[in-house]
């Protein structure tokens, strides 16, 4: 069946009838090539029928692809005419055809026909309105279409090449159109613009937009990929940690620790400045890797803040019977001393606050210092501890480094306190004496604040960095002398002073607390050791020399080691009594000459008393006298003052030469050397003034100085004669050395309370005001009334119209 096509009125339009292929989801334009799969009966009809005429079909889109068996309305009006090129059944009994568009054309009618649809088309003829216009959209579109094909991965580049080779406009659109991924009805849209220009630039429209919709797309799949790459990583990352961990075990482990801290730091009963700080770290310390060398750090913080004693207390004995019989108990003798730290005691007990001076016990070294704190520590029921400021030259020592350096640590009060366990121990700092100061900061202001009852409440250790309550420490401090000590440390100080023993006080201290303590030390029994006072005696005469006791003890534990290995050798019970013969075989040689009175009188040489820290000392003064021009050398070790002092006796002795008997030009024809043997000792102090002044007039006289006086005193030019101090270390001093005669400056009458008396029977103390006095009881004269009574009637100051020295206004130097 042939419908041949009539001249329709319109020109463009060539009338046809053809068979028609309703197509579901696909829009054909001219020029394309299409395999389509026919599975509709009545589309197979179609085919057929085509193929039997010139293989002519159209080619319309439905408009909903989902209709199985659509009406003449469901299918749009406008369609494509097409060719088959090929057709082929396939064994389901559906059919693949490969068609070509060949032009637009109209549906006209539906030609009655039960088994396809057969239409009755007007083919459309283009309108191409050849301007400029045209021309410049088709080379835009052709542009936009190679950026399309670059972002649309769908489309084959190559169709770039053969879309910008075509030179027809409208075949151009359709080409471009059968290719764009868009919507049914947008192509419908496209296909039914007959006008090309109208085409070309609606297809335009549409490309920018899809073009502006792929970037769009582009960027977010570059971003998802860019996040999922991140994603990715980070996941992978720390999967890897976790195994990591859990093959180490050690997640489980930190997580545990943090769990304690957290438990700790919330019954640890901090101020709220430290609660508030070890919270903040912990935070921290949660958020850092478990091995992270910063996390140390952090821990090591926490664990610092958790085990100091905030609240921790312990309860103070206040009865002040009982500390006194406690010191009593611990401590032979030092009445003074005790009275003295009972009464401190009694002020602590009445007054809550601690706002009152600090304790500072001051004495030779081995005196009892350390112990008598230790005493009053357990006296009124605190812990003890103790820090030894010896060579303390770093403030940061006492404060502490800031958290910023490495290997950083609370300073020493606070590490002491840790120790102590609670925040009201006695608190001994020893030596305060042998602080230094460099260029490291001065440690002396830092401990003034730790002392200071007004600032100690908040005392601010570096590495802590949080306020920490001292006002309950109890601190004593102890030093060998008051010369080393910072003035305004001193200042806050209530000093007492503890001068050293006599010799049958120590006897006592041995017996009852050194032997004992000894023997205990060495798991000896009191069976086993016996050793009579008079040996006790002969180790402190001829083994050692001191003011305390400690080199005695030191003497005492060797010889109950001595006595613990013959006690392991000879079965337990034996009983060792020490004799004076045996004694040297426990100790070996005695170390020093009892007694160091000179053997005879002798010229030039004078016995001087002197005052060191270790307490008090005999000082033997050689003076020798040589032919030479009048120089003076002083050798000995000695200081500047003691050198000044030499020279003032020198000075002396020249202006009273010729009631002397001595050549009045003595000084131009011989030099002086004044030497103090034991050179190692450095000693110092103008209180050897006298002793030198005799010697000098004695190698000068040529007459001997008596062996059994020593003396003390300072020379001032005119021959006066000047308190000096430490007057009891030095008499304890002569009465060791068996001397039993001291010439004393009479201003120093005032202290001769404080020497116990069985030594006063033992030394005659006898006060001098004048060098002439001195050197009538001194100087072996056979007429010494006779030389002094001419001195007096001459007296040099009358003589020469000088003032009369004026009495000494009480400065005490030694
Ligand atoms: N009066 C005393 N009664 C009993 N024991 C004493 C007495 N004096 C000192 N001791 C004992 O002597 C020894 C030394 O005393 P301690 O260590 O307290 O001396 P120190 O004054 O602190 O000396 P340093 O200045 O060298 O520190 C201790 O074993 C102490 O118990
Ligand atoms: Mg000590």
């Amino acid at each position: 069946m042939i419908f041949n096509s009539n001249k329709d009125t319109i020109e463009n339009v060539k009338e046809l009838s053809v068979p028609l292929i309703p197509l579901r989801d696909i829009v054909i334009f001219p020029h394309m090539v299409v395999p389509l799969f026919v599975g509709r009966d009545k589309s197979i009809k179609a085919l057929e029928l085509a193929m039997t005429q010139d293989k002519s079909v159209l080619l319309a889109a439905q408009k909903k692809a989902k209709t199985d068996d659509p009406a003449q309305d469901d299918i749009y009006k406008v369609g494509t005419l097409g060719n088959i090129l090929q057709l082929l059944k396939l064994p389901d009994g559906s059919v693949k055809v490969l068609v070509e568009g060949k032009k637009r054309a109209r549906i006209k009618e539906f030609l009655p026909s039960p088994e396809c649809f057969i239409v009755k088309v007007d083919e459309v003829n283009e309108e191409l309105d050849d301007t400029l216009e045209t021309e410049a959209l088709t080379r835009n579109l052709v542009k936009a279409f190679e950026t399309y094909v670059k972002l649309n991965k769908k489309i084959p580049p190559e169709m770039i090449m053969s879309v910008s080779s075509m030179e027809d406009p409208a075949r151009l659109a359709d080409t471009i159109s059968a290719h764009l991924v868009i919507k049914l009805q947008e192509k419908q849209a496209i296909l039914e613009l007959i006008n090309v220009t109208h085409r070309l630039e609606r297809l335009y429209g549409i490309i920018e937009g899809e073009i502006e919709i792929l970037e769009v797309e582009q960027r977010i799949r570059q971003r998802v990929k860019k996040q999922m790459e991140k994603t990715q990583k980070e996941y992978y990352l720390s999967e890897q940690m976790k195994a990591i961990q859990k093959e180490l075990g050690e997640r489980d482990e930190f997580k545990g620790e943090l769990q304690e801290l957290e438990e700790r730091i919330k019954n640890k009963k901090m101020s709220k400045e430290a609660t508030k700080k070890a919270k903040q770290e912990l935070k921290k310390l949660k958020l850092m890797a478990p091995m992270a060398a910063e996390a140390t750090v952090v821990r090591n913080y926490l664990d610092w803040l958790l085990s100091l004693p905030w609240a921790e207390v312990t309860e103070e004995k206040k009865d002040i019977n009982e500390a006194e019989k406690s010191l009593e108990k611990d401590h032979y003798g030092l009445k003074q001393v005790k009275e003295r730290i009972v009464e401190h005691l009694a002020v602590h007990g009445l007054v809550e606050e601690m706002k009152g001076p600090i304790l500072c016990l001051v004495g030779p070294p081995g005196v009892g210092k350390t112990s008598l704190a230790k005493s009053i520590a357990k006296a009124t029921n605190r812990k003890f501890v103790r820090l030894s400021l010896g060579g303390v030259r770093d403030e940061a020592e006492i404060r502490g480094h800031r958290r910023t350096y490495i290997g950083s640590m609370p300073g020493k009060i606070i590490q002491s306190l840790k120790k102590a366990g609670a925040n009201n121990p006695v608190f001994l700092l020893d030596e305060v004496d042998k602080m230094s100061t460099d260029f490291r900061g001065d440690p002396a202001s830092a401990l003034l604040e730790v002392l200071d009852p007004e600032q100690n409440h908040t005392f601010n250790d570096h590495y802590l960095d949080c306020d920490y309550d001292l006002s309950k420490v109890m601190f004593i401090t102890t030093a060998n002398s008051l010369q080393g000590i910072p003035y305004p440390l001193l200042d806050r100080m209530e000093i007492i002073r503890i001068a050293g023993y006599t010799e049958m006080e120590k006897v006592h201290i041995a017996r009852r607390f050194l032997l004992p303590k000894q023997i205990k030390a060495h798991g000896l029994s009191d069976v086993n050791l016996e050793i009579p006072d008079a040996l006790i005696l002969a180790v402190i005469r001829r083994y050692t020399r001191e003011a305390g006791v400690r080199n005695l003890e030191r003497e005492i534990a060797s010889i109950c080691r001595k006595v613990a290995k013959e006690v392991l050798k000879r079965g337990k019970d034996i009983k060792i009594k020490i004799s004076a013969k045996g004694l040297a075989k426990y100790l070996g040689v005695p170390k020093y000459r009892y007694g160091r009175m000179e053997e005879k009188d002798e010229i030039g040489v004078s016995t001087g008393l002197a005052w060191t820290e270790t307490g008090g000392e005999l000082l033997s003064i050689e003076v020798t006298v040589v032919p030479g021009k009048g120089k003076l050398t002083v050798t000995g070790k000695l200081g500047d003052v003691m050198k000044e002092s030499a020279e003032a006796a020198f000075t002396y002795i020249r202006s009273r030469a010729e009631f002397l008997g001595i050549d009045k030009d003595f000084y131009q024809k011989v030099d002086i050397h004044i030497h103090v043997p034991e050179g190692a000792i450095p000693k110092d102090g103008p209180s050897a003034g006298i002793a030198m002044a005799t010697a000098i007039a004695s190698a000068l006289m040529k007459v001997p100085v008596r062996k059994d006086i020593a003396m003390t005193g300072e020379i001032t030019l005119r021959g006066k004669v000047l308190p000096i101090g430490g007057l009891k270390e030095k008499v304890l001093a002569a009465h060791r050395g068996m001397i039993p005669r001291v010439l004393v400056p009479k201003e120093n009458e005032k202290d001769i309370k404080e020497i116990p008396a069985t030594i006063l029977k033992k030394v005659e103390i006898s006060f001098v005001e004048h060098m002439d006095d001195v050197l009538k009881a001194a100087l072996v004269l056979e007429k010494p009334e006779e030389i002094f009574k001419k001195v007096q009637e001459k007296d040099i100051y009358q003589k020469e119209g000088m003032p009369t020295p004026v009495p000494n206004n009480g400065i005490i130097t030694h």
